[in-house]
Formats: C-alpha cells, sequence, structure tokens
C-alpha cells in the first residue's frame, strides 16, 4: 500500500441497512464511521491504540442516499503530545451518473494510549506540502477554540451536585 503513514481513505458502499425513515442514509452510521475512520487513520500514524477524545461540529448539510457509494479521505493535520487532529473530507459518488458531491468535513481529537491506559506520546507530525501547511495552521486555531468553547459551555452549564 501506497499511502503515507498519516492519510487513509476508506470507501464504502450505503447499502439498505443503514437508512434513516425517509429512506436516506442514518446520520448515526455515518458518525460511527467517521470515527472508525480517524481511528484506523491515527492508529495506523502513531502505532499504538487510541481513543476519541472529542468529535468537533459535524453538520449534514445534505442526505446521503442508499446505493451511492461514500468515501472517507482521512488525514492527520496536527499533533500534541499525545493527541491528533485527524480530518475528514467525505464524498458521496452516484455510481450510475458518476455525480461527485462533498457532503460532510469534520476534525476528530484521538489520544494514544499506552499498556496502562495512559496517554503517550506520538510521533510529531510536520507538513511538508502547502495543503499540509494549511490544514496544520488550521488545527492549531481550532486547538484553541475548543479550549474557549469548553469554557464557555462550563460557564452556561447547570451545576451538578
Ligand atoms: C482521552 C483521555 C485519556 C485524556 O485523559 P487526561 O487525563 O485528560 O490526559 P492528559 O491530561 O494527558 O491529556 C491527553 C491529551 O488530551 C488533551 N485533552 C484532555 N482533555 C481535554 C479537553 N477537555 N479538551 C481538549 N483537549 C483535552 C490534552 O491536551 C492532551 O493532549 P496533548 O498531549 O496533545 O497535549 C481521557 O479523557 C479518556 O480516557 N477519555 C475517554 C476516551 C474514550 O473512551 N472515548 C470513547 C468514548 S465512548
Amino acid at each position: 500500500m501506497n499511502l503515507p503513514n498519516h492519510q487513509l481513505t476508506m470507501t464504502l458502499l450505503m447499502t439498505p441497512d443503514k437508512t434513516n425513515f425517509f429512506g436516506n442514509v442514518h446520520g448515526g452510521d455515518v458518525l460511527r464511521l467517521l470515527d472508525q475512520v480517524a481511528y484506523a487513520c491515527a492508529s495506523r500514524y502513531a502505532g499504538r491504540h487510541v481513543v476519541t477524545l472529542s468529535v468537533d461540529q459535524v453538520t449534514f448539510k445534505q442526505p446521503i442516499h442508499v446505493g451511492e457509494l461514500l468515501t472517507f479521505l482521512a488525514s492527520v493535520n496536527y499533533t500534541g503530545t499525545s493527541s491528533i487532529e485527524v480530518g475528514v473530507k467525505v464524498i458521496a459518488e452516484n455510481i450510475l451518473t458518476k455525480e461527485l458531491r462533498h457532503v460532510n468535513s469534520c476534525f476528530l481529537t484521538m489520544v494514544a494510549m499506552d499498556e496502562n491506559r495512559r496517554p503517550i506520546a506520538v510521533p510529531k507530525f510536520s507538513p511538508s506540502t502547502p495543503e499540509e501547511e494549511r490544514r496544520y495552521k488550521g488545527a492549531v486555531l481550532r486547538r484553541e477554540m475548543r479550549k474557549e468553547l469548553e469554557q464557555k459551555f462550563n460557564a452556561v452549564r447547570v451545576p451538578q451536585n
């Protein structure tokens, strides 16, 4: 396989077992696949098991249809010490017309774990193309935004006793 260590692609046929009540693909199935592909991408990069720490905003602006091919393009955008941001772009393809639609993009943060189930450092990711540089800078900004958002959520959270 020639894919670089920080990238991964998965293509699946959207079969009728994945439908919602409107006959389109169920959002929960797509979320599960996003998590799976992010796991595969991050763990292959780190050579470690990883756990999902967070999934950034996922917005489904268009339905995905049964019978379409769904391709998940995943890449490591950024590494902290033990965390890895994986970006996933989702493309739906109509097999008959060949029409391609960009149906979703999202960012998942995965944390590499050691044998004692503690976070462990991962190889540092250094961007080597202008595209990777752009994604890396975006990931640094998102890391900051996540912290700010968490603080804001905590401020409005109803206290639990
Ligand atoms: C992920 C987990 C191991 C982190 O544990 P922790 O005690 O916070 O560990 P650390 O403080 O060493 O943090 C590990 C990394 O997570 C990041 N992190 C932890 N909490 C965070 C938060 N609230 N927001 C953003 N990043 C966070 C840290 O910045 C660190 O990243 P870095 O090493 O790249 O700087 C722990 O939260 C966990 O086990 N979560 C459950 C994961 C899981 O089961 N997922 C599936 C759910 S069904």
